[in-house]
């Protein structure tokens, strides 16, 4: 397994646990000796047992040397980091490095697997960088949810590999033998939009839900209930239509960016891609114009408006902040010249990323609220719910609270003396 991030990780415990024998190669030393000692960096539910169990039991072992871990191995995992690059095109450049690295380590016959997110044709592409006829290329896209991603391992909804040699293909599905899951065989390039055409869904589907929460304030109509009146068809499924704040993360954003580009460079128009981008955007905008609305000094400005943000990483269950729309929100809030103070259970003392330039961290959520003019809800904890809300609006100069998660109890809320205003549900502005 090469790279120790979410998915290398995560893949590499996973296998060790179904009995493989994995060793994890990483090129940060530190890293490598932490993950010795079962110490996993990163908040994701079961992920330190499995690694604790798998180490003891010696089927999970951690290097700093690539091809130490290469060397003995039947089946090689690239688990590198593919960001956005320039144009929004996926950066190979770790995988690029990589398979330089490897390619005359490899033993004989062995499989290469490409385990991160790459742009239709990357196996093709790799396969000729390591310029070995005897090694497949397949490609295995992950579909795990950050914060769920062991569950998601040990119970896929599916499993997608593509190969050009049947043989390669199967062998990698055979790792995954004892789950109970449809295996879908294919060519690499099937397997490669696969992954992209599934978090383009995925977002298509939050973008559409964003826009028809506002169609919803506009005719008083709940947003919850049209979806829950759509989402009972099983070709429609309930899933994945909660308003929220936007849509982020590390994978939907920049998958569907790389997707454009893709299409671009294909001269395919996907309206409907671009469409989700943008809808996403317009959506951010018109959440803040909504606080502007409600908070805004005489000048039609933030200034001197400061305003309490309860969660900032990009859904509940993770310490992730990579793109995460609680960021971009604040930055157009404090583009309008707000202040801002932000809580969130998951950066409770910890090592945290400087936002200084963006807004205050502070431990508790009493002290976002003291003096602010209003509360804003960014991320679905479930510990949000449960605040001291009376307390929170005793401290607030304004009693104003904007869910953007539809977490909180309105009726609750009110009953402390707030205003709550949620997305696609009255009482709306
Ligand atoms: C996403 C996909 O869900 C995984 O299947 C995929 O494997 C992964 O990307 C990846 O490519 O690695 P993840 O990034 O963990 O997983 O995040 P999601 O759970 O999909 O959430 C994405 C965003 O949508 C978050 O900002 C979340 O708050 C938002 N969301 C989700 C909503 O606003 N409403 C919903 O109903 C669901």
């Amino acid at each position: 397994m090469i790279g120790t991030g979410y998915v290398g990780l995560t893949t590499g415990a996973c296998l060790a646990s179904l009995g493989h024998h994995v060793v994890c190669a990483d090129a940060d030393s530190q890293k490598v000796q932490r993950l010795r000692r079962a110490e996993v960096d990163i908040l994701e539910p079961g992920l330190p047992d499995l690694v604790r169990d798998s180490v003891a039991t010696g089927h999970l072992e951690f290097t700093q040397d690539t091809a130490a871990a290469v060397a003995e191995a039947d089946v090689v995992f690239l688990c590198l980091p593919t960001p956005m690059g320039a144009g929004g095109a996926a950066d190979l450049a770790a995988v690029e490095t990589v398979a330089g690295e490897i390619r005359t380590v490899l033993p004989q016959n062995s499989v290469v697997v490409n385990k991160s997110t790459v742009p239709v044709g990357t196996a093709e592409r790799v396969a000729d960088l390591l310029g070995r006829p005897d090694v497949t290329v397949v490609s295995n896209p992950e579909f795990l949810r950050e914060g769920r991603a062991v569950h998601d391992f040990m119970h896929p909804d599916r499993i997608v590999i593509g190969a050009a040699d049947r043989e390669a293909g199967q062998r990698v599905a055979d790792l995954y033998g004892t789950l109970d899951a449809p295996v879908v065989l294919t060519d690499a390039a099937s397997a490669e939009l696969a992954k992209y055409a599934a978090n383009f869904f995925l977002a298509m589907k939050l973008s559409f839900a964003n826009n028809l929460a506002t169609l919803c304030e506009h005719f008083g109509a709940d947003i919850g209930d049209v979806t829950d009146g759509i989402g009972h068809d099983p070709r429609i499924g309930p899933a994945f239509l909660r308003p929220g704040p936007g849509w982020g993360g590390s994978c939907l954003p920049k998958d569907t960016h790389a997707l454009l580009t893709i299409c671009q460079e294909a001269g395919v128009d996907f309206p409907l891609l671009r469409a989700t981008i943008e809808t996403n955007v317009e959506h951010q905008h018109r959440l803040v114009e909504r606080i502007v609305a409600e908070s805004a000094a005489a000048d039609g400005s933030l200034h001197g408006v400061r305003l309490a943000l309860l969660g900032l990483t990009f859904k509940a269950g993770t310490s992730d902040l990579r793109d995460s729309p609680a960021l971009a929100i604040a930055r157009l809030l404090k583009e309008r010249g707000a202040e801002l103070l932000a809580y969130d259970p998951a950066l409770e003392g910890i090592r945290r990323p400087d936002l200084s330039d963006l807004l205050t961290v502070v431990d508790d959520p009493l002290d976002a609220a003291a003096g602010a003019d209003a509360c804003v809800v960014l991320t679905e904890w479930p510990q949000l719910r449960d605040l001291d809300w009376e307390a929170i609006a005793g401290r607030l100069a304004t009693p104003t609270v904007h869910d953007f998660r539809n977490l909180l109890d309105p009726v609750r809320l009110e009953r402390a003396g707030l205003r709550w205003y949620g997305v696609g549900r009255t009482p709306a502005l």
